[in-house]
C-alpha cells in the first residue's frame, strides 16, 4: 500500500507531531498537530455509530466534511481516530464507564482533524439496543458555546497536567 497519503506535509508555522492510529495501516499515521480551529457548522448535528469496541459504523455527511477523513477511512477505523492530544484521558474513561452502566454520557470533546486542525462538540453517547442487550453506541453532538469552550479547554490542559505529572 501506498503510506505517503496518509502523511501530512509538515505545516511551516510551529507543530507538534501526533502519531494517529488508522486501522487502514496496519500500524500509525502522522498527523501534525496545528493550532487551527474549524468552527462547528451552526444548527448542523455530526453523528456516528459504533459498535461495542467503538469500531465507526455509520458517519453522517457533518462528521465525514468536518474530520477531513474520507468516509471510506473513517467507516471501520475506531472512533479514537479522532482524539486530540490535548485531551486528557479522563473524561474518554468516564465515557466508556458510563456507556458500560447502560447510561448517557454528555460532554466536551476536542477532537483532530485529518489535516491536524480541531473543532470542539458538545457530546452526547447512548447505548444502542436491541431486545433488551446493548448491540452499539450512537453519538450525536452540537455546537458548544465559545464560554464553553474556553472553560473546558482551561479544564482540560490542567486534568492533562496533572495527568502527565501522575497527580
Ligand atoms: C459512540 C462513540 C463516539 C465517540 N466519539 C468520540 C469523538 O468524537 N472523539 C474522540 O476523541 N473519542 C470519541 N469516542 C471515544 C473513543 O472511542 C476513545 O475512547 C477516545 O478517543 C480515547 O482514545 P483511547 O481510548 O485510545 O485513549 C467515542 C466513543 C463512542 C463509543
Amino acid at each position: 500500500m501506498d503510506m505517503s497519503r496518509w502523511i501530512q506535509p509538515k505545516p511551516e508555522s510551529e507543530f507538534s507531531e501526533h502519531k494517529v492510529k488508522h486501522y487502514q495501516q496496519d500500524g500509525e499515521s502522522t498527523v501534525y498537530v496545528t493550532n487551527q480551529e474549524f468552527p462547528y457548522p451552526d444548527g448542523a448535528l455530526i453523528v456516528s455509530r459504533t459498535d461495542l469496541d467503538g469500531i465507526i459504523t455509520h458517519a453522517n455527511d457533518v462528521f465525514v466534511d468536518i474530520s477531513g477523513w474520507t468516509r471510506d477511512e473513517i467507516i471501520g477505523a475506531p472512533h479514537c481516530l479522532l482524539r486530540h492530544p490535548d485531551m486528557p484521558k479522563a473524561p474518554f474513561a468516564d465515557m466508556w464507564a458510563t456507556l458500560q452502566r447502560g447510561e448517557r454520557w454528555y460532554g466536551y470533546v476536542k477532537n483532530l482533524r485529518k489535516d491536524g486542525g480541531h473543532y470542539w462538540v458538545y457530546a452526547t453517547v447512548i447505548p444502542n439496543l436491541r431486545k433488551g442487550k446493548v448491540i452499539g453506541y450512537s453519538s450525536i453532538r452540537r455546537k458548544p458555546s465559545r464560554e464553553r469552550i474556553n472553560e473546558m479547554s482551561a479544564l482540560y490542559a490542567e486534568m492533562l497536567k496533572n495527568e502527565q505529572e501522575g497527580k
